[in-house]
C-alpha cells in the first residue's frame, strides 16, 4: 500500500512552553516525523517561546535531544534532522509582561498560516491571547491550540472559553483531546460509517451493552500534584472516554465535516443520564511489586483521589435506551489495553438444542496496543458429534492487514498538528462540547465529595477493585479480561 502524504501549506508555528515536557516529548518529535515524511514544506518555521533565556542554538540542541530520545531510530537521518533544526528558532518571552513580544512579532511572516500552540498552564491562556492580540501578532486567520485540562469543572471551562473568545473566534480555537488523533479512534468512524454491515444493528434492539476500557500499567509517580486535583474522572473520563463513547453512540453526521461531527457528539453528551451512586466504583491502587501505592505518589497521605473508576452510563435517546455503556479506566492495572467491546443480543429464537455452547456475538475494537478488530461469531463445532456450537474470532490486526503502513501508525499529535495547519477542526473539541461534558461530570464528582466516599483499594497489577466486578455481575454481565 502506498502512503499518501499531502504536504500542508507553509506555516509559522509558535510553541509557547516550547522547552516544556509536552513540547519535548510530543510536539517537536511529532513535527520532525512529519518533516521526515515530507509533509512539512521546507520554508515553514517553528518558533519555541518560553521563559528560559535560550538562543536559537540552545533550543535546537533541546530539539536534537528530543528527536534522539522520542523518534524511532529508523527515522534518524542526519541530513533531515539538520534541515529540520534549521527551521527552529527561539524567543524568550514573558507571558504576563512585555518582554519578547516585539522579537516574536519580528519573526512572524505574512502570507503563511500562523498557529500558536499554548502548551502552558491554562492560567496563562488569557495572558497569551491578550498579548497576541495587543501586539497584532495574531490575525483573523491565525489558529490557537490549547491542551487539556480544559477546566476542572463547568465554571472554570466556561471561564477559559470566555477568555479565549475575547480575542479569537471559535473557528480559530483548536482544543486538543489527543485520543481523537489516534488512528484507531478515527477508525471507529470509518468502521461505522463506511460499511453497511454494522449500522443496521447499531442500536439497543440488537446491542445488549457496550464496554469501554482504557487500562494502564503506569502509576502517577511524579505527577501526584496534578493527579490529586484531577483523579481518573477528570483525567480520563470527562475527555478521552467521553469522546470514545460519543463516536460509538452518535448518529451518522451528514458529512465528515467539523461541525456536522461535533453537533452529533454534542447530542450524545446531552442525552447522558445522571449517574446513580450505585453505578460508580472508584478505586485507588495499593503498594505492591516494590512500588509505592497511590498515597505514596500523592502529595496528600490521606488522599481520596481515584486512580481507577468504573461507571455504568445510560443514554436516553431512541437508539440507546436500554443499552448500558460500562466505562472503566485505571492506573497500575494488569496490562496496558484499551478496547471497545460491543456485545450483541441473543437471536430471537434458537433452532439448535446446544444452548450451552451458545455465546453472544461480540465486536471488539482494539485501540492499543495490537490495534485491530475482532468479531466473535458462532459456527458449528467440527466433527460428527451432532450440531454442537462453538465460537470463533474473525480476527483482524490492522498491522497485518495494512502491511508496513499499518505497523507505522503516526502519533496522535502528528495528525492533530497537521490538521491545525490544514484548518480542519473535525478532531478538536468545540467549546459547547467541552462545557456539556463538564455539565454531566460535575454532579457525579460533587455527589461523591458530598457523600465523603472513599475509593476502594486495589492491588497493583490486578484488574481493579472487586466492587467493579459487582457492577457487572449485578446486571448478569461480565467485564472482559484486561490483557494486551
Ligand atoms: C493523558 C492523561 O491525557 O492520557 C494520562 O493525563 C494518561 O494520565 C494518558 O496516562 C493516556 O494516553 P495514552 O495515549 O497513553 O493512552
Amino acid at each position: 500500500m502506498v502512503s499518501r502524504v499531502i504536504p500542508v501549506e507553509p506555516f509559522d508555528l509558535v510553541v509557547f512552553g516550547g522547552t516544556g515536557d509536552l513540547a519535548q516529548r510530543k510536539i517537536i518529535p511529532g513535527l520532525y516525523r512529519r518533516f521526515w515524511a515530507g509533509q512539512i514544506p521546507a520554508d515553514s518555521n517553528i518558533i519555541g517561546a518560553a521563559r528560559s533565556e535560550l538562543d536559537d542554538a540552545g533550543f535546537q540542541d533541546l530539539a536534537r535531544a528530543a528527536i534522539a530520545e522520542f523518534v524511532a531510530k529508523d527515522k534518524h537521518d542526519k541530513k533531515v534532522i539538520e534541515a529540520f533544526l534549521a527551521r527552529l528558532s527561539y524567543v524568550a518571552i514573558d507571558a504576563k509582561g512585555k518582554g519578547g513580544w516585539d522579537a516574536l512579532k519580528a519573526k512572524m511572516r505574512d502570507g503563511v498560516v500562523k498557529a500558536f500552540y499554548f502548551s502552558v498552564a491554562p492560567s496563562l491562556f488569557g495572558d497569551l491571547a491578550e498579548r497576541l492580540h495587543a501586539h497584532k501578532i495574531a490575525d483573523a486567520n491565525s489558529r490557537i491550540v490549547v491542551e487539556k485540562p480544559f477546566g476542572r469543572d463547568l465554571e472554570s471551562a466556561r471561564a477559559l472559553n470566555a477568555v479565549l473568545a475575547k480575542h479569537f473566534d471559535e473557528a480559530q480555537i483548536y482544543r486538543i483531546d489527543h485520543y481523537l488523533g489516534k488512528e484507531t479512534v478515527q477508525n471507529l468512524m470509518a468502521v461505522r460509517f463506511a460499511n453497511i454491515l454494522f449500522e443496521p444493528l447499531w442500536k439497543s434492539e440488537y446491542i445488549d451493552h457496550v464496554q469501554i476500557t482504557v487500562a494502564e500499567t503506569v502509576s502517577v509517580d511524579g505527577r501526584g500534584a496534578y493527579y490529586d486535583k484531577s483523579g481518573a474522572m477528570r483525567d480520563m473520563v470527562q475527555n478521552h472516554m467521553m469522546q470514545l463513547l460519543c463516536l460509538i453512540a452518535m448518529e451518522p453526521p451528514y458529512h465528515f465535516d467539523p461541525d456536522a461531527v461535533r453537533d452529533e457528539k454534542l447530542k450524545v453528551i446531552r442525552a447522558l443520564d445522571p449517574v446513580k451512586p450505585e453505578d460508580i466504583v472508584r478505586g485507588q491502587y495499593l503498594a505492591g511489586n516494590e512500588q509505592g501505592g497511590y498515597v505514596e505518589h500523592s502529595e496528600d497521605p490521606t488522599s481520596k483521589t481515584e486512580s481507577y473508576i468504573a461507571l455504568k452510563v445510560n443514554i436516553s435517546n431512541w437508539r440507546w435506551k436500554g443499552t448500558p455503556f460500562y466505562l472503566r479506566t485505571g492506573k497500575r492495572l494488569r496490562a496496558r489495553a484499551s478496547e471497545i467491546a460491543i456485545t450483541f443480543r441473543e437471536p430471537p429464537h434458537s433452532i439448535f438444542d446446544d444452548a450451552e455452547g451458545w455465546r453472544e456475538n461480540v465486536l471488539v475494537i482494539r485501540l492499543q496496543p495490537n490495534e485491530g478488530m475482532n468479531l466473535m461469531v458462532m459456527i458449528k463445532e467440527p466433527g460428527p458429534g451432532g450440531m454442537r456450537l462453538t465460537q470463533v474470532p474473525l480476527d483482524m490486526s490492522f498491522a497485518e492487514a495494512l502491511g508496513e503502513e499499518g505497523a507505522d501508525i503516526p502519533d496522535a499529535y502528528e495528525r492533530l498538528i497537521m490538521d491545525v495547519i490544514r484548518g480542519n477542526q473535525t478532531l478538536f473539541m468545540r467549546g459547547d462540547e467541552v462545557e456539556a461534558a463538564w455539565a454531566w461530570t460535575d454532579p457525579i464528582i460533587q455527589g461523591w465529595e458530598k457523600r465523603g466516599d472513599k475509593p476502594k483499594g486495589y492491588d497493583a497489577g490486578s484488574s481493579g477493585p472487586e466492587d467493579a466486578l459487582m457492577l457487572m455481575h449485578r446486571d448478569g454481565r461480565r467485564w472482559r479480561e484486561i490483557r494486551e
